[in-house]
């Protein structure tokens, strides 16, 4: 954009981000899925392109619109959003804001399911889905800086380093979703910038200034730190 004079502090990096919720099939007319919008997801892959990197979205199923100068990827389930992120490294930085389903069916039935005669609701048999960011953390392909999620109601500190250190993240934002700051699907987010060491309350603000200040950190990590 020739009238886009920001700084580009991020230009030359690669960035993949997940956004939104995954939808698990259990026939062909019903799912499992939640109540994630993307906003904030979609709020900071936007944050990226604007600040000079090249994003990939791999968005969930979601309502809002692509955001501008970002390529994205539309997924269903996990295990596609997986894929397109593994196709998508390597890169500098991948963010994980997706909320993605913890189970699937663990076999999905071709025809709808009918009500049964005798009155017995089916018996759904779960299985736990591929742990995307994990994956990538700990993955060979690891991106210089892995920042993951965490949606919390207690103990956020504790319970995202705990996070931190199983998937290899780098950070973790955590979600303070205990508040009635409405997370989901609201425009407002209460959230704390976790690392080994480092704990960050931000105040609450808009899921767009989030992402700003989220990116703001990644480039001032881009400049101190040789990658
Ligand atoms: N995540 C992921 N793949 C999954 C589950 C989670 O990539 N199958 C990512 C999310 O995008 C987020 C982070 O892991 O960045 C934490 O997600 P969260 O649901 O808080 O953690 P879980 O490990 O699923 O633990 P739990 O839901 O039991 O708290
Ligand atoms: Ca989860």
């Amino acid at each position: 954009d020739l009238l886009d004079n920001t700084p580009k502090p991020l230009a030359g990096k690669r960035a993949i981000v997940t956004s939104g919720p995954t939808r698990e099939d259990i026939d062909p007319v019903r799912y499992i899925s939640n109540h994630s919008s993307g906003k904030q997801g979609h709020a900071i892959a936007a944050a990226l392109a604007q600040a000079g990197a090249e994003v990939l979205l791999v968005s969930g199923p979601v309502s809002i619109p692509d955001p501008h100068d970002v390529t994205v990827v539309n997924v269903i389930c996990a295990v596609d959003m997986q894929q397109a992120v593994d196709r998508a490294l390597p890169a500098d930085i991948a963010v994980f804001v997706a909320a993605v389903a913890d189970w699937r069916v663990d076999s999905q039935a071709s025809e709808k399911i009918k009500k049964d005669k005798s009155g017995k609701p089916p018996a759904l048999s779960m299985i736990e889905n591929p742990d995307i960011l994990a994956g990538v953390g700990n993955g060979k392909k690891r991106p210089a800086l892995v920042v993951g999620f965490a949606a919390e109601t207690e103990n956020v500190v504790d319970h995202a380093r705990a996070k931190l250190a199983k998937k290899g993240a780098d950070w973790i934002v955590a979600n303070d979703v205990s508040e009635e700051n409405n997370v989901f699907g609201g425009d407002a987010n209460t959230v704390r910038l976790i690392s080994a060491h480092d704990d960050e309350a931000w105040p609450k603000m808009s899921k767009e200034d989030v992402a700003a200040k989220l990116v703001e950190r990644i480039a001032q990590r881009f400049e101190t730190v040789s990658v």
